[in-house]
């Protein structure tokens, strides 16, 4: 994939406090020579935010909702496509196990009992850290009514569950509870995408819980990719769960808004990752400015 895409993420100390976040899609890998995002690691990066410039280039459509075969790079497909990384990442994600969508082969919609939803797809889902592709089919089920309840989904992505992560897991379990001190970060990645290889494990675990959120948030409406972990947290704990208190930066694109979100989870390898508690951070206004050119 030439395209690319940059995340720059500048702290300002603005009236907030808040970080203000830019983010700006990048065509051409030309411009990544002269840009200080074009370090190793952001192959991983643009991988998981690699659908994003379909969007970048796309009118914001109107919320009409297609039935029938949808276009696969418009936006009803990718939204719903999109649905299926965060489930997938809920439910088999883990530091060494990251699911993104890679593309969109087809998509049918219609509308079901009452003012459900149903979306049929074929997608290709790459699992980052092994960089495998599968194609596998997928059914999202959005519920609406007066209630949000979460989108259900359903697929088999059998091929990228196969690899095994158990001694990886454990290694890093056995390390963070073993270590005297308690692990604490900010910023992942930090201004210019960089990321230190010994905090990727905690970057991974961000982008898993961040997907619980995500995955309960998502409707027809929305598209929601992770933005950055603003900081994390490990917390003691008494049993063998490991426990995170996180703030992330949701991107949500269709807004543009940057959403703050704070998540309390544990994680072990036998019992992944759970999501004790989430909450949404109030407004952040600064982050809605258009993007800058600094
Ligand atoms: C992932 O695999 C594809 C093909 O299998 C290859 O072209 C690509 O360079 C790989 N990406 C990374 C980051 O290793
Ligand atoms: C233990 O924690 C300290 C402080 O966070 C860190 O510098 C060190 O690398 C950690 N050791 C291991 C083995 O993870
Ligand atoms: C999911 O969102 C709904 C409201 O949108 C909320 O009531 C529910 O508690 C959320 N689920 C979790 C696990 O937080
Ligand atoms: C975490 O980051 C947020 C956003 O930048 C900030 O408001 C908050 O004070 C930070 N919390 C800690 C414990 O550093």
């Amino acid at each position: 994939m030439s395209l690319r895409i940059i995340v720059v993420l500048a702290v300002l100390t603005g009236v907030t406090g808040w970080p203000s976040v830019t983010i700006r899609p990048e065509a051409g890998a030309a411009d990544m020579s002269a840009h200080p995002s074009s370090e190793p690691d952001t192959g991983e990066r643009a991988e998981i935010f690699g659908q994003l410039e379909v969007f970048a280039e796309e009118e914001a459509e109107e919320d009409v909702m297609a039935s029938g075969e949808l276009n696969p790079s418009h936006y009803p497909a990718q939204r719903a496509a999109k649905v299926v990384q965060h489930y997938l990442n809920t439910r088999y994600g883990s530091p060494y196990r990251l699911f993104g969508l890679q593309s969109v082969h087809s998509g049918n919609a219609e509308d079901v009992a009452g003012s459900e939803r149903k979306y049929q797809l074929e997608i290709s889902v790459q699992e980052i850290i092994s960089n495998t592709t599968e194609k596998c089919s997928a059914e999202v089920l959005f519920l609406r009514g007066e209630q949000q309840r979460s989108a259900q989904v359903k697929t088999s992505c059998e091929e990228l569950l196969k690899f095994n992560t158990k001694a990886q897991e454990e290694a890093l379990y056995q390390q963070y509870k073993m270590n005297q001190s308690l692990l604490s970060a900010q910023h992942l990645p930090d201004s210019y995408g960089h990321i230190e290889p010994d905090m990727k494990p905690l970057w991974h675990l961000g982008i898993v819980a961040s997907s619980f959120v995500m995955l309960n948030e998502s409707s027809e409406n929305t598209l929601y990719n992770m933005a950055q972990v603003a900081n994390a947290t490990q917390l003691a704990t008494e049993n063998d769960q490991l426990k995170f208190d996180y703030h992330v930066l949701l991107h949500e694109m269709v807004t543009q808004e940057i959403v703050h979100w704070k998540l309390l989870f544990t994680w072990s390898p036998p019992e992944g990752v759970k999501v004790l508690q989430m909450e949404q951070l109030p407004h952040c206004h600064d982050c809605e400015k258009p993007p800058k050119t600094n």
